[in-house]
């Protein structure tokens, strides 16, 4: 787990991570927190300085969630809590860039 010092002002607290698969990368994120929030906990520089607004106006943090059928379905990553096992299977280009080369 990460040094989770820095994390403390961001995010929800949180008892244990959850898997989230990223266009078929698998991450340990913190669970009771937004999408949007969980990519920053993965890419805190580049998530934190992202063109995001944070309350639901740009759309630029838009992801599309595989459902239980298989269809997507587009959700807003910062209106949108993570779930154990979800899977995201497409983000807009803004999301992408700044997830790149998350660990
Ligand atoms: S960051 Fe702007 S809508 Fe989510």
């Amino acid at each position: 787990m990460k040094d989770l010092e820095k994390y403390k002002d961001i995010l929800e607290p949180f008892e244990r991570l959850v898997r989230l698969d990223i266009c078929g990368s698998v991450h340990e994120v913190p669970e009771n927190n937004s999408l949007l929030r969980c990519f920053q906990y993965l890419r805190l520089d580049s998530i934190s300085r992202g063109d995001l607004c944070w309350n639901g106006d740009c759309l630029n943090c838009q992801v599309w969630i595989e459902r239980e059928d298989g269809m997507e379905k587009g959700v807003i990553s910062c209106r949108t809590k993570v779930a154990e096992g979800m899977k995201i299977v497409r983000t807009t280009k803004e999301i992408a860039e700044l997830l790149e080369d998350a660990e």
